[in-house]
């Protein structure tokens, strides 16, 4: 089973793949979480990437793609979920090629409905671990003590694009740019849509009568 994550920036896409990585064998693949990992060990490609994501646009497409074919020489025989890619039409193709090149395709899009009131409290109250990268939210899913890590104790910070600033761009970046993706998969026929709204559990319970 070969899935994409699909939808508006905190449509709850990380979120959704860390459920999917609890209950089923599958490779989770962020393209986001790529570049923070890069950024945090400031590799050449942290650097190049740094600029474009701390004002919420997007990494060229070259950088992006050259990234993907390279997690996917690594893949083994897991199944996979993609979060965060691809983000445009060039990048969608680009996947096209790399599944006929790899054999390995998308068995389903899915596409998180959100409306953009819940979309800004989500991005406006994420928290993460510095260290680890655990997902938490200041009201939905506060951490035991202030700024303290559940999972291993670490800082736990706010994104550097998730500020007011960025995120109206990131948002503005997706209309513009990504949303014309979901046009692409719709004409393909594996486009399934869900309801983003309501807790993670039950977002949850939807992706699951979707895969089964
Ligand atoms: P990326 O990290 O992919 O950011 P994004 O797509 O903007 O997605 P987010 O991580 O913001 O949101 P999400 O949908 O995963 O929501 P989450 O589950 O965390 O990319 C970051 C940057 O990297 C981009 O801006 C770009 O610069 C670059 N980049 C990445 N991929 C690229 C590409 N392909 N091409 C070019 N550039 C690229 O949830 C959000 C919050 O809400 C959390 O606090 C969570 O706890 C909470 N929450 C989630 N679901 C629920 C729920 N059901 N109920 C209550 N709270 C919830």
């Amino acid at each position: 089973m070969n899935l994409l994550m699909f939808g508006p920036p905190g449509a709850g896409k990380g979120t959704q793949s860390a459920l999917l990585v609890d209950n089923f064998d599958l490779a989770h693949i962020s393209t986001g979480d790529l570049f923070r990992y890069n950024l945090k060990n400031e590799t050449p490609l942290g650097a190049e990437a740094k600029k474009y994501i701390d004002a919420g646009n997007l990494v060229p497409d070259s950088v992006t793609i050259k990234m993907v074919e390279d997690v996917f020489g690594r893949l083994g025989e897991k199944g996979f979920i993609l979060d965060g890619f691809p983000r445009t039409v060039a990048q969608a193709e680009a996947l096209d090629e790399l599944s006929l090149s790899t054999k390995k395709s998308v068995d389903k899009v899915i596409f998180f409905e959100v409306p953009r009131e819940l979309l800004l409290e989500r991005l406006t109250g994420r928290r993460v671990c510095k260290a680890c990268g655990a997902v938490f939210h200041a009201a939905a899913k506060p951490t035991k003590a202030e700024g303290v890590c559940d999972e291993c104790g670490g800082e736990v910070i706010q994104r550097t694009d998730d500020k007011a600033e960025a995120i109206e761009n990131r948002l503005k970046v997706y209309e513009e740019s990504t949303a014309p993706v979901k046009s692409f998969y719709r004409e393909k026929g594996n486009l399934v849509e869900v309801d983003g709204t309501g807790s993670a559990e039950d977002v949850f319970s939807r992706v699951r009568s979707v895969i089964n």
